[in-house]
């Protein structure tokens, strides 16, 4: 009788083991798969010319609006044409190494082709100036962009991501007036992302909706 129950005992050890070996790939399968983005998160792409926002912006003071001028009114925000930087560069440190490819995509017209890092699939409908007008500012989506010497994605735009705030947009919100503010912080973020909810008209409810981003 003794052996009897020593054998079955193994053979439930064994089958409780194989469970918990499966049960760990799953769950490796499963994070796999949670955090498997579309190209590198917070890695620099290889681009044309070195453009830094963090002497652009962070030292130089330059708003967003000035390069990126369709953010507030368009879907999209858009990458500047050569003629923005060349209202600069056409005297500002013209004889730079950096900037030679600038000067002669300039010249000869054919435009330079930037590596993309913030691009979702085609079946994804996305909107900027909707959201610019309900108070969530470029660094809730893009991070300190700021400090950035050359430009790195930081979120990875899955649609969980997305999902994070339209289910609970009140932890992100923030004044109209504050969203060009890179280094912005609320006191109290509940309190005041609650109050904008009510004072922007956002309705939680459709937020959630699949036709609203898939349409
Ligand atoms: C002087 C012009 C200039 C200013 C000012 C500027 N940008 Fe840019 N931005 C660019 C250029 C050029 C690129 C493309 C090259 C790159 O990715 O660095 C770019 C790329 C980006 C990208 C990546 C887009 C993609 O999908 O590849 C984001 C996000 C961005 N800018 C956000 C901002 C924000 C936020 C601000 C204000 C805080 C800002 N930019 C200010 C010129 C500018
Ligand atoms: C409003 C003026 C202005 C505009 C517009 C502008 N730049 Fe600049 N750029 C500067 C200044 C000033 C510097 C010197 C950088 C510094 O030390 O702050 C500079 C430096 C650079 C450099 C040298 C490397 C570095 O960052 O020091 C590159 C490359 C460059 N800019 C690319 C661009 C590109 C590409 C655009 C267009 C998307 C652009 N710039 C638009 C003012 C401008
Ligand atoms: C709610 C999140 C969110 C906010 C807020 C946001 N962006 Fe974006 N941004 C995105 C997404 C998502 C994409 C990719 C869009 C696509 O592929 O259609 C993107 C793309 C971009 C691009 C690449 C060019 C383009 O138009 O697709 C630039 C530049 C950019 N954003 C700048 C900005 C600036 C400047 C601000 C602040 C005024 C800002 N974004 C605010 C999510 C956001
Ligand atoms: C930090 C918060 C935040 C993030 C992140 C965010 N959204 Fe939104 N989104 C909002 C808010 C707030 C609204 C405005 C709701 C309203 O007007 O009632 C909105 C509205 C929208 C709308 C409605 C546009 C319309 O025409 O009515 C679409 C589509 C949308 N978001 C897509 C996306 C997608 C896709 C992503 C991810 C790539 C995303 N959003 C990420 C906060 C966010
Ligand atoms: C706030 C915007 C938003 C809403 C609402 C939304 N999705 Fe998505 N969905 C996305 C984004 C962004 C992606 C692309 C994710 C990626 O590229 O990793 C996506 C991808 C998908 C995919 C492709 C598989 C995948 O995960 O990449 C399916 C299927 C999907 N969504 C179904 C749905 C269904 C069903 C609903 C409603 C319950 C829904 N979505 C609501 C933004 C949204």
């Amino acid at each position: 009788m003794a052996q009897l129950f020593h054998r079955r005992f193994g053979f439930f050890f064994r089958v409780g083991l194989l469970g918990m070996a499966l049960l760990v790939v799953g769950l490796i399968i499963l994070w796999r798969a949670l955090t498997n983005y579309p190209g590198g998160l917070n890695e620099a792409l290889d681009q044309p010319v070195p453009f830094s926002h963090k002497h652009h912006v962070g030292d130089d003071g330059i708003d967003c609006r000035y390069c990126h001028s369709a953010v507030e009114s368009s879907a999209f925000a858009g990458i500047p044409p050569l003629s923005t930087c060349m209202t600069c560069h056409s005297q500002l440190y013209t004889n730079q190494a950096a900037l030679a490819p600038l000067v002669d995509a300039f010249q000869s017209g054919i435009p330079l082709h930037w590596q993309r890092l913030y691009k979702l699939p085609d079946f994804v409908y996305f909107n900027h100036s909707i959201h610019i007008a309900k108070g969530v500012g470029c660094t809730t989506c893009h991070g300190r962009i700021d400090l950035m010497p050359l430009t790195a994605r930081e979120t990875p735009l899955t649609m969980q991501w997305c999902l994070a705030c339209h289910r609970r947009p009140e932890q992100y919100l923030r004044p109209r007036d504050e969203e060009f503010n890179l280094d912005w912080h609320a006191q109290d973020q509940l309190a005041m992302g609650t109050r904008l909810l009510h004072d922007y008209h956002i309705d939680k409810r459709r937020l959630a909706d699949c036709s609203l981003c898939h349409r």
